[in-house]
C-alpha cells in the first residue's frame, strides 16, 4: 500500500469517496455463507476509502483472507495461502508498485490470532468476525506504523450498528445475517468458541437491510445464522421475536419473493416455524437441517440433543406442513467411538429420510473441543471408507431428486449469464442450478421453466412459450 494520505480514513471523509484514488482490494473467502456475508460487508466498509474489489490477489493493495476454523484442513489452507501472498507482495514491491497489506480475518483469526502472527510475520493485521467494522481504522494504523501488527478481539454486538447501511449488491439473491453465535456446544464443534454466544439482530434493523436490498433488485433473501432458527431478536415492542415471525414480516417487504434460512438445529425447529412452511408462499420448500449421525449413541456423545427417531419425526411434521419440501443435511463420519454399526445407522437414516443434497465430512479433531479428548478416535482409513460409502448414497439420492424434476414446470429466479451466449443460470425453489437458453433478458427476474434434463449438479430447462415470446 502507498503512503498516500488517503490511506488514512480521517483524511478522507466518506462524503468525498470519489476523490480517493482507486485501490485494489482482494478478499478470499473460506468456509460458510456467514463468511460470504462478512466478506461482502468488509467490502462495504472499505468502499468509501476508495477500495474497489478485484478478483485477483496479484497486484492488490489490500488482501483479506476471511478464514474458516471448522475443520483442520480449512484452517491449514490459510497458512499455505499466506506463503503465496508473501511472495506476491515481495514481487510487487520489487516492481516498485508499493507494498500491499495482508489481513487475516474470520474464525482462524479469532481462534489463533497470536499464532498467525508468529507463524507468518508477513501478516499485517488479524481481525476477528466481530471486529471487521473497525477495518478502516485498523488498516490506517498498520500503514502509519509499518510492521506494527494489531489483532482485534471479540467486540460483541457493536459491529452491525457500525456497518454502513448501504450494501453492494451482486445479483437478485442476497445473504442477510440475522443471528450469530451458538449455544449448542456440539462436542466436535469450534463455533461456540470462535463465534461466541447466540445473539440476534433486532427485527427493525433486519427489515431495513432487507428493504435496502429489495430496492436494489434483490428478490431472494437467505437469512443466515450459525443457529438461525434460535433467532429471537427484539421486535418493534422490544419483545423477543421468533424466526417464523421474522419471516412473516419480511414476506411483506415489497420485491422480496423468496425467503430461505440456514443453518438450523433440529432442537430449535419450533411449531410456529414448521407451520410457517405451510402458510408462507415466500418461504422456499427447501431446508438445511443437519443431523450429523443416525446413531443415538453417537448423537449423545456429540451432545446433539436429538435422537435419530426424533429427527425423523420432526422431518415428518415439516413435510406434513409442506409436502414438497426437500431436505439437505450435514454428516460427520468417524466421530470418536463410531463403530460399523453406528455408521450403518447413519446410512439407514439417510435411506429413510431421503436428502436432496448434503455435505458430509470426516471428523476433524479440533483442539479445545470435548470430542478431541474422547477415547476411540477412528482410524483415518476407516473414516475415509465410510465417507466414500455415505457420499455414494447421498449422490444417488441427489441425482434421483434432480431427475424427478424432468418434465415439471416451476419458477426459476435467474441470477447470472451462463456459458453460452444468451444462456442464463437460475435457481429452482429447491436450490438446484437451472440452465436455460435465450433467458439472458430475464436475469434478475422469476419466470416459469419446464425442465428437460437433469444431471448430478444442475438441471436444464426451457422457457414456457409465453415467457419466450415476452
Ligand atoms: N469435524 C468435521 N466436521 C465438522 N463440522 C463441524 N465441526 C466439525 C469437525 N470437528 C461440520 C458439521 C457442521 C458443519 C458446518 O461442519 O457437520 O454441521
Ligand atoms: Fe456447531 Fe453444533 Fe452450534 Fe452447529 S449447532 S454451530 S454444529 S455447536
Amino acid at each position: 500500500m502507498s503512503d498516500h494520505p488517503s490511506d488514512h480514513p480521517s483524511d478522507h471523509p466518506s462524503a468525498r469517496p470519489s476523490a480517493a484514488p482507486l485501490k485494489r482490494l482482494h478478499i478470499k473467502t473460506y468456509g460458510c455463507q456467514m463468511n460470504v456475508y462478512d466478506s461482502e460487508r468488509m467490502a462495504d466498509v472499505l468502499r468509501p476509502l476508495g477500495y474497489a474489489l478485484s478478483d485477483e490477489a496479484e497486484g492488490a493493495d489490500l488482501v483479506v483472507l476471511n478464514t474458516c476454523h471448522i475443520r483442520e484442513k480449512a484452517a491449514e489452507k490459510v497458512y499455505s495461502e499466506l506463503g503465496r501472498l508473501k511472495a506476491m507482495r515481495e514481487a510487487k514491491l520489487a516492481r516498485g508498485e508499493g507494498r500491499s497489506t495482508i489481513v487475516v480475518a474470520g474464525c482462524v483469526a479469532q481462534a489463533e490470532g497470536e499464532q498467525i502472527m508468529i507463524r507468518q510475520p508477513a501478516v499485517d493485521l488479524v481481525v476477528g468476525p466481530q471486529a471487521y467494522h473497525q477495518l478502516p481504522e485498523l488498516i490506517a494504523r498498520t500503514t502509519r506504523a509499518r510492521g506494527e501488527r494489531l489483532s482485534a478481539d471479540f467486540a460483541a454486538d457493536e459491529k452491525f450498528d457500525a456497518l454502513p447501511a448501504e450494501r453492494g449488491v451482486s445479483g437478485p439473491s442476497a445473504f442477510l445475517t440475522v443471528q450469530e453465535g451458538c449455544d449448542k456446544f456440539c462436542t466436535f464443534c469450534v463455533v461456540p468458541y470462535t463465534r461466541g454466544a447466540e445473539w440476534s439482530r433486532p427485527v427493525a434493523d433486519i427489515v431495513a437491510e432487507a428493504e435496502g436490498l429489495a430496492a436494489k433488485g434483490v428478490r431472494e433473501l437467505t437469512l443466515l445464522g450459525q443457529n438461525v432458527n434460535a433467532y429471537n431478536g427484539a421486535g418493534p415492542d422490544g419483545a423477543p421475536t421468533s424466526l417464523a415471525s421474522l419471516c412473516r414480516r419480511l414476506a411483506q417487504v415489497e420485491g422480496v419473493a423468496r425467503l430461505r434460512y440456514t443453518t438450523s438445529h433440529p432442537a430449535d425447529m419450533g411449531e410456529d416455524l414448521i407451520a410457517a412452511h405451510g402458510e408462507l408462499d415466500v418461504l422456499m420448500p427447501y431446508l438445511h437441517l443437519p443431523v450429523q449421525s443416525g446413531s443415538d449413541r453417537i448423537l449423545r456423545a456429540m451432545n446433539r440433543k436429538h435422537t435419530a427417531r426424533s429427527y425423523m419425526d420432526l422431518v415428518g411434521r415439516i413435510r406434513t406442513a409442506r409436502p414438497d419440501l426437500a431436505l439437505s443435511s450435514d454428516f460427520i463420519v468417524g466421530f470418536p467411538g463410531e463403530t460399523d454399526k453406528d455408521f450403518e445407522d447413519t446410512l439407514a437414516l439417510v435411506r429413510e429420510v431421503g436428502f436432496a443434497s448434503a455435505f458430509s465430512f470426516k471428523y476433524s479433531r479440533r483442539p479445545g473441543t470435548p470430542a478431541a479428548a474422547m477415547p476411540g478416535q477412528v482410524e483415518d482409513a476407516v473414516a475415509e471408507d465410510r465417507l466414500a460409502r455415505l457420499n455414494a448414497l447421498l449422490d444417488e439420492q441427489r441425482l434421483a431428486f434432480n431427475r424427478a424434476t424432468v418434465g415439471k414446470r416451476f419458477d426459476v429466479l435467474f441470477e447470472k449469464p451462463g456459458r453460452h451466449p444468451g444462456q442464463a443460470v437460475g435457481k429452482s425453489p429447491w436450490l438446484q442450478a437451472v440452465f436455460v437458453e435465450n433467458a439472458e433478458p430475464l436475469i434478475g427476474r422469476i419466470a416459469p421453466v419446464v425442465i428437460e434434463d437433469a444431471g448430478n449438479n444442475s438441471l436444464r430447462g426451457a422457457l414456457t412459450p409465453h415467457q419466450a415470446a415476452a
